[in-house]
């Protein structure tokens, strides 16, 4: 037998892959769980908290990757999620360049941290900039969308068979390529696209994506909507009115990309998702609609259309939001609207230091992770100039807030994402006058208030930065830890009790309440700080009568307290 060149090398990355596999002990495959209603991703088989960041993708590995890792331990995170480019890993047709992603597997695990893999391919932001160049000049086999008018959008047209073809051949070998050479699993997860979509028209006018229009809508789409329409059969436009062209566009896009992500996971069954360029949770403006306020990218995974994409994409588990709102309320809503019982909540993208403590939002709505943008040149002082945050302000500034997450939440990532799948912890942020929050824990209520002195319950910090979480351990006692709040507990009576209403609460300097006419009120039995190690809490210290008799403040400090309460 005549050996090629290329059957060679075949032979030699399988004899490769296979020693590895001889010497590296194979992991269980990350997956994602849901029980009771609660999302959870297991990694080893565990609960995992992805305490994130995502590099800057305009990167060059070989030149950039020195930059991201100090960046990535000031922060702490245990996950960072790094672009692959397709144009770079298919140069010429069907000929894969595998030394990237080898790249960033080995220099990850020095640096003992998961990867989530984002594939660049056909969608980067709404555009088809990262299709390889053999592609790019081909326009008419690998076509962009056509507008209303005719014109060619800067948008990959998601009727294109010979596209998805190559995508999905594309990305299904790198996917083997990952199964083949990474039994530890470095990768945990694998974004298929980003902020797909398109931001120039509403939809592809094509004549292809004509004809589909015309015809009548997929069955399944229309089971999924809950459509009821004059016809049996209805087209787009009988059965989705005004928004028509937009689920049509979401349909088209989603099929798209559900096929890659299919056909990636048939090889290597990794946990996929799709991320959203969001709309204005409030007051979205039209889709695709350039010049237009409040327009945003039609066809992407937006709050509107994600029970198309659910049905259209099965292979995805995930649909993300990159949460960049500069309004608390905003980016508070888009958390609620991406947190579903058909969806996990994970925050891939975010941005602004002032959003930093809406982590603590993130974990109260049981988030699988969160992770930052572009952080990773902002480490050294001599490449702030190309931070995307302003040059003038020292780089602590804009690193602290988010590190300062991390910081407190690493040493017990896994009780806390254990904690929160088995449904007993609850996280919250400070909003803009909100300075009290109530937490109820059956027989007890944590109560979190912001800006407290030392005789009263505050009235807001003067710059809203405060956050805590609190997580039940036992029935009187809990975890705690937070920045610039206070936290202290009040007894809520039974279920029973609580029903018939009989419960007034006190004032009292210990929180106290009137349950069923005899007064209960809150007992410190001792409160420990103390670090988790290997999952074990370890008590360092105990808090004294001055440190506990007006509530237990947390400052800018990483503080972790074990609470034992009782009543008299
Ligand atoms: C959102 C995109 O998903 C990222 O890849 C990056 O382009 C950021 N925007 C830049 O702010």
């Amino acid at each position: 037998m005549k050996m090629t060149s290329a059957v060679l090398a075949v032979l030699a990355v399988t004899l490769v892959a296979a020693t590895l596999h001889a010497q590296v002990e194979e992991r269980p495959i990350p997956h994602i769980v849901k029980k009771d209603g609660r999302f959870a991703l297991f990694v080893d088989d565990a609960p995992y908290l992805m305490l994130g960041a995502q590099v800057h993708n305009s990167s060059s590995w070989p030149v950039s990757l020195p930059k991201v890792w100090p960046a990535m331990e000031y922060l702490q995170v245990n996950t960072v999620e790094m672009p692959v480019y397709w144009e770079q890993f298919e140069p010429q047709p069907k000929q894969y360049d595998y030394t990237m992603i080898d790249t960033l597997l080995t220099e990850a695990r020095q640096h003992r941290v998961h990867l989530v893999l984002l594939w660049f391919g056909t969608w980067k932001n709404g555009s088809q900039h990262y299709m390889p160049e053999w592609m790019k000049l081909d326009p008419g086999r690998y076509p962009h969308m056509v507008d209303r008018d005719g014109q060619a959008v800067d948008s990959p047209s998601p009727h294109a068979a010979a596209s998805l073809d190559a995508d999905r051949s594309a990305f299904t070998a790198f996917m083997r390529h990952l199964k083949e050479t990474d039994p530890q699993r470095t990768v945990i997860m694998v974004q298929v696209e980003n902020e797909a979509g398109a931001w120039g028209s509403v939809r592809d006018f094509s004549p292809a994506a004509q004809k589909l229009f015309e015809a009548p809508v997929p069955p399944e789409l229309l089971t999924a909507m809950h459509v009821k329409a004059a016809s049996a059969s209805p087209n787009w436009l009988e059965a989705f009115g005004p928004d028509a062209d937009e689920y049509f566009h979401a349909w088209s896009v989603a099929k798209y990309i559900g096929q890659v992500a299919a056909a990636g996971k048939a090889v290597y069954p990794l946990p996929m998702y799709a991320n959203a360029a969001l709309r204005d949770p409030f007051n979205p403006g039209p889709p695709g609609l350039p010049g237009s306020t409040g327009n945003y990218e039609s066809g992407g995974p937006t709050d509107n259309v994600l029970a198309i994409w659910k049905a259209a994409a099965p292979a995805l588990d995930v649909l993300a939001p990159d949460d960049y709102q500069n309004d608390p309320a905003s980016y508070l809503k888009v958390l609620e609207l991406y947190h579903r019982d058909d969806n996990a909540l994970f925050v891939p993208e975010t941005g602004g230091p002032d959003n930093a403590r809406f982590f603590f939002s993130a974990l109260g709505l049981q988030t699988i992770g969160f992770s930052p943008f572009g952080l990773d040149y902002t480490h050294r002082a001599a490449d702030r100039s190309l931070n995307q945050a302003d040059a003038s302000r020292p780089q602590e500034e804009f690193l602290t807030p988010w590190a300062m997450n991390y910081k407190l939440v690493g040493p017990m990532q896994r009780e806390i994402a254990r904690l929160n799948f088995e449904g007993k912890l609850q996280a919250v942020a400070e909003e803009q006058g909100k300075a009290t929050e109530t937490l109820a824990f059956g027989s007890w209520n944590a109560i979190v208030s912001f800006g407290a002195a030392r005789n009263n319950r505050g009235a807001g910090n003067p710059k809203p930065a405060g956050r805590a979480l609190v997580a039940q351990l036992k029935d009187n006692q809990f975890l705690v830890a937070g920045y610039s709040c206070r936290v202290d507990f009040r007894p809520a009576g039974t279920e029973q009790q609580r029903k018939s209403q009989h419960i007034v609460e006190g004032t009292q300097q210990n929180p106290s309440a009137l349950i069923d006419g005899k007064w209960q009120h809150r007992q410190f039995l001792h409160v420990e700080e103390g670090i988790y190690e290997n999952g074990v809490f370890k008590p360092l210290r105990l808090w004294n009568g001055d440190e506990t008799d007006w509530g237990l403040d947390f400052s800018s400090g990483p503080v972790v307290l074990r609470v034992s309460l009782a009543t008299y």
